[in-house]
């Protein structure tokens, strides 16, 4: 039979099917599911740092104290964020009494760079087994430079992985104009594990009432073709393990991904879609597809697809539909 370990945030994994940070792992009954359907791994939902501080706008009520009050907010600052911390550690240590025995990673999204190292150095501390930092920085500010823009980043990975003596990996956005340059640099940071790509809140418009309104939170299955171009080009030219994100509805597009070099998938939308049987199906589809492929285990697919594998590389560069131009004519009503 087919052998489904893989490795990722510097751990050994069973299987190549990781649950991506959201709401399904909040609980410890979750995520005995999410573990028993056979996930490699389970990254916790996010620590954000706006959650903390609404939670702190409900001290402030509760006390009847004014929103700007900073001493105040310094005064609490620190309880509130090991609460946090607590309900985390209260998360992880219940799972793992529960026997829970797939990695449990911890995530944090926060923007200024001391929080970052802050709940980095606290979560580690809770029990988890790696920790994806959820970092990103949405360039609208028209006076940040690209460099400041990277510098940050740069910076605070550093920080976090001489904080924690844990594994520390990124899940990444597209938002840089030297993407493959940045995702090479970042894997020679000491991360042990990129992922590409997350996918994040988007907004809409109701036409109606010309007002915005949130876009369709969860993935369509067409959306992974951005994370197989950019896993395809870069593997092979990193120093660290790449994940992929988005779009990851079926066990053929997961094999894609390995094929292209990832170690690992990450999934959520399929998960809120069709339930916990979709990561059983997907791991026997994977097992089954091996099986009769003869394939023995991960690593003899993983990258076979990629740039630097493939007969033509210049197709994973390919953007313009020239050849198209002319010749694209489907039958239209
Ligand atoms: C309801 C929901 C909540 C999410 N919460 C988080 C989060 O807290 N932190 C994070 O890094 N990503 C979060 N994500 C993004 C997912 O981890 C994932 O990157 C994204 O959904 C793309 O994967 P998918 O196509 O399999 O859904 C969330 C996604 C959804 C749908």
């Amino acid at each position: 039979m087919a052998n489904l370990t893989t490795r990722f945030f510097g751990l050994e994994l069973k299987t190549p099917i990781l649950i991506g940070s959201s709401g399904l792992s909040n609980s410890i009954e979750k995520i005995k599911l999410l573990a028993q359907n056979g996930a490699g791994a389970i990254i916790l939902k996010s620590v954000f740092e706006e959650e903390i501080y609404k939670e702190f706008q409900h001290e402030i009520e509760k006390q009847a104290v004014g929103t700007h009050n900073l001493e105040y907010l310094d005064y609490f600052d620190y309880e509130i964020k090991n609460d946090k911390v607590k309900q985390y550690l209260e998360l992880i240590k219940g799972a793992k009494d529960a026997g829970v025995d797939v990695p449990l990673v911890a995530s944090i999204n926060c923007t200024t760079s001391s929080d970052w190292v802050f709940f980095a150095n606290k979560l580690a501390k809770a029990g988890a087994d790696a920790l994806e930092l959820n970092l990103f920085v949405l360039p609208s500010d028209v006076e940040r430079t690209a460099d400041q823009i990277r510098n940050y980043y740069f910076s605070t990975i550093k920080k976090v992985i001489e904080t924690v003596n844990i594994p520390v990996t990124i899940k990444l956005s597209t938002y840089f104009s030297d993407l493959a340059a940045m995702i090479k640099e970042l894997s020679e940071t000491g991360l042990a594990g990129i992922t590409l790509f997350n996918r994040f809140y988007n907004i809409d418009i109701d036409i109606e009432k010309r007002e915005l309104q949130p876009a369709k939170i969860l993935s369509h299955p067409f959306e992974y073709q951005k994370s197989l171009r950019w896993i395809g080009i870069m593997s092979g030219r990193v120093q660290c393990e790449l994940a992929a994100s988005t779009g990851v509805h079926d066990y053929p597009t997961a094999i894609k991904m390995i094929m292209a070099g990832a170690s690992a998938v990450q999934v959520v939308s399929g998960v809120y879609k069709h339930g916990y049987k979709f990561i059983a199906d997907m791991v026997s589809g994977l097992e089954t597809w091996m099986d009769n492929h003869n394939v023995k285990s991960i690593d003899e697919i993983k990258g076979i697809a990629n740039a630097k594998h493939v007969k033509n590389p210049a197709e994973y560069e390919r953007v313009q539909f020239m050849k198209y131009f002319g010749g694209f004519d489907p039958e239209i009503d």
